[in-house]
């Protein structure tokens, strides 16, 4: 096989940008300083995040395959670069909620930090134009995103996903608050874990004193967003050897 060559933009998000390679099936992603909240209403570049991102998601997409959890993650290329298998993204957000916090205080009256046995599992359409829109079951099936054998695919890997991030991040002492997944398609049409998993992505709180340390620093302007994230990446870092290159 050629050495891995990194090939034109496919597409920037908020937070990565995708890049096709010269092997068809591979993609590779690179983290971004710039953090967003609200929809992209409130913006910031901070500097050292994406680097953060990237080992603490490479880690954790190992620690996930070595607890028999499946992602798209290939390996790391440079710093702040990763392979990943190349997958059709199905535009929808799964947020998994452990502990209640976040848009679920705010639309129900439900105390914050309250147990959800079991995990409480969100899915919203993943549009930034509309807002990334709650869906109901009835919304989800007049979209037509999912067939309904992959409807039960999705929420068991999900929860598989929840229960070992769960055990990883008590080895740690961190609490699993919440966390969103998305998943994508590849050729052979099956379901796989894609995105990222970091303080982006999931509400991390230190296990003894309830501590945030993730993006809701930002979210609420607590300060110390990096030091957060190098925090977690610290602990993260004490799961296992450093993380493998992609050839
Ligand atoms: P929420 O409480 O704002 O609905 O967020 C639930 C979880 O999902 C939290 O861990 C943050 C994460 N999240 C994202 O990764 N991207 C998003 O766009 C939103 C709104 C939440």
């Amino acid at each position: 096989m050629k050495e891995l060559e990194i090939g034109p933009l496919l597409h920037e998000g908020k937070a990565k940008k995708v890049f096709h390679t010269n092997h068809k099936a591979v993609v590779a992603v690179q983290f971004k300083d710039d953090a967003t909240a609200f929809n992209a209403q409130k913006k910031a570049q901070l500097a050292g995040k994406g680097l953060l991102n990237w080992e603490i998601s490479a880690r954790l997409f190992e620690a996930l395959e070595t607890r028999g959890v499946a992602s798209h993650y290939l390996g790391c290329l440079e710093p702040g670069w990763m392979a990943v298998q190349a997958l059709k993204i199905v535009p929808l957000e799964v947020v998994l909620r452990n502990l209640a916090a976040g848009s679920l205080c705010k639309q129900l009256p439900i105390t914050p930090g309250s147990s959800l046995q079991p995990a409480l599992l969100d899915l919203y359409y993943k549009d930034d134009a509309l807002g990334d829109p709650l869906l109901t079951e009835a919304r989800l099936e007049l979209l037509a995103l999912l067939e309904p054998a992959e409807r039960v695919q999705l929420e068991a890997k999900s929860r598989d996903v929840n229960r070992v991030l769960q055990q990883i991040f008590v080895e740690i002492n961190i609490t699993l608050v919440d966390f969103k997944l998305e998943f994508g398609r590849c050729d052979a049409g099956k379901l796989l874990l894609a995105d990222e998993i970091s303080p982006d992505t999931c509400r991390l709180w230190n296990q003894s004193d309830q501590r945030v340390l993730d993006k809701d620093r930002f979210r609420k302007d607590l300060g110390g967003v990096v030091e957060a994230y190098g925090e977690v990446l610290k602990r993260v870092q004490g799961l296992g050897p450093t993380p493998r290159q992609y050839r």
